[in-house]
């Protein structure tokens, strides 16, 4: 096929919001689009083609999103040939109604479009109508395109789309379509590639990824198949979802050297009544239960979640139950929200938003406070211990030391050694704590 040639040198500029799932398919945007021809730039004021990759989750995520759209068409006014893109779950969510609040975007394209990106900005050359792309295909799984990665240590790989749960608080089923997970083939395919890139670590993701299930091989098996792969060092994955947690899952966690002590296990509410408004699937006891069992199996686990707070008809007596159950699980870190009604949801159809704002706030900073108190303990009780470190590279905040993370997902700080590298695992010493960071001095 033959492209008009002035795509074929056109400067690329990506933005991405949300959640580790957008960043991964940036990624494959990007991929997709310099296969095509197009240069990356990081300067947006020399982009031609803008695409901002977004997230639909709560509403602020969307007001930031239109905010900062308004501000790059302010770039059309130097460059009238500037194609300006929406890509993601907010594309997805608002259709095209975005463009009777911003109808100067020229692409409006959802998560399961993008390969049709290429052809749809060369169809913008001769027709500036705006072009939209917002069917949800449950056969797409990007097969055999590899993305263009962040260099680093770590890579996201992307082993499931799409979700099938329906919590009533989440508009995710409704923006990224049915759960479909890529065949097992393909994930080993691109972690061999990626190891050979020299990449460290690798991060499986999606939204229940312990869900995963390719019709040979369930989430365990592919977890132990990744973690067998030569010169990776170190295997993540995100988000687990509770009601999926197998034995053999815990076994492998438990197992193999290099599978991350580290399971980030969304909680949403410690009250089994609110859990069932929710249709989260598990009892705040479940959820418990699990917990112990992991830590029993898995000694020096550390456990992340989300919460939220002021969901639909949440009493004093749930909230309640929620901070109690904080601080008889002690999470290692928590990201927390006040609850945010999404149309289209079940609860925003069939539920009331009836726990006022400034209470939701007031619930908010409750549990912010607790958590940051419970963090800074479990970070405490690192002082004095050797952790092994992979490295990730200069610290940003101070040129002399160097960061990386622990496989319990710490970050530590520590100062430069001779012989201590980015991309190398490093043992250290942690000497002093706060509730986000560990600081030590390396052994080596
Ligand atoms: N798949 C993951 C979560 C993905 S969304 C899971 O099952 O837990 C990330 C987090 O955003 C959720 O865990 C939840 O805490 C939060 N979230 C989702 N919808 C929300 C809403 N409507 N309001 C506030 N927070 C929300
Ligand atoms: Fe949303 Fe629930 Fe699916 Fe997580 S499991 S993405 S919270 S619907
Ligand atoms: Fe947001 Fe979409 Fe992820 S709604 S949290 S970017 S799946």
């Amino acid at each position: 096929m033959n492209f008009p040639i002035r795509n074929r040198s056109q400067a690329l500029y990506v933005e991405t919001y949300g959640c580790q799932m957008n960043k991964s398919d940036s990624e494959l945007i990007v991929g997709l689009l310099t296969r095509d021809g197009y240069r990356l730039v990081d300067d947006v004021s020399r982009a031609d083609v803008i695409l901002v990759n977004t997230c639909a989750i709560r509403e602020h995520a969307e007001t930031r999103v239109l905010g900062r759209m308004a501000e790059l068409n302010h770039l059309k006014a130097s460059n009238p040939d500037l194609i300006l893109g929406l890509c993601g779950c907010m594309s997805q969510h608002l259709g095209e109604n975005i463009l009777d609040k911003a109808p100067y975007i020229d692409l409006v394209v959802g998560p399961d479009g993008y390969r049709r990106l290429p052809e749809m900005i060369r169809s913008l050359d001769q027709n500036r109508e705006p072009a939209l792309s917002l069917a949800l295909d449950k056969t797409e799984h990007y097969l055999a395109l590899d993305p263009v990665r962040e260099p680093g240590v770590n890579a996201w790989v992307t082993i499931m789309r799409g979700c099938d749960k329906f919590c009533t608080f989440c508009i995710v089923p409704y923006v990224r379509g049915r759960e479909r997970s890529t065949p097992h083939q393909e994930i080993l395919r691109q972690v061999e590639r990626l190891a050979a890139e020299g990449y460290r670590e690798v991060t499986l993701l999606g939204q229940t990824v312990n869900a995963y299930q390719d019709g040979a091989i369930d989430f365990a098996g592919l977890l132990q198949m990744v973690a067998d792969v030569d010169g990776i060092e170190r295997v993540r994955f995100t988000a687990p979802h509770p009601s999926h947690f197998s034995d053999r899952l815990i076994d492998v966690m438990a197992d193999h050297p290099r599978v991350c002590k580290h399971a980030h296990l969304p909680l949403q509410s410690g009250s089994t009544r609110i859990l069932r408004a929710m249709r989260r699937d598990y009892t705040a006891e479940e959820y418990v239960a699990l917990v112990s069992n992991l830590r029993t199996r898995i000694p020096g686990l550390a456990l992340t979640t989300d919460i939220i707070v002021g969901f639909c008809g949440e009493s004093e007596e749930d909230f309640q139950a929620t901070y109690d159950l904080m601080a008889a699980v002690r999470f290692d870190s928590a990201f927390m929200f006040k609850y945010s009604p999404r149309e289209g949801t079940a609860a925003y159809r069939k539920l009331a938003d009836d726990v006022p704002e400034g209470e939701k706030s007031r619930r908010l900073t409750a549990i912010i406070d607790r958590q940051k108190a419970i963090s800074e303990e479990r970070n405490r009780a690192y002082i004095g211990r050797m952790v092994e470190v992979l490295v990730e590279g200069e610290s940003k905040r101070d040129a002399d030391h160097l960061f990386g993370k622990t496989d319990t997902f710490k970050t530590v700080v520590f100062p430069k050694t001779a012989g201590v590298r980015a991309q190398t695992l490093v043992p250290v010493h942690i000497d002093r704590a706060t509730a986000f960071t560990l600081f030590g001095t390396s052994r080596r």
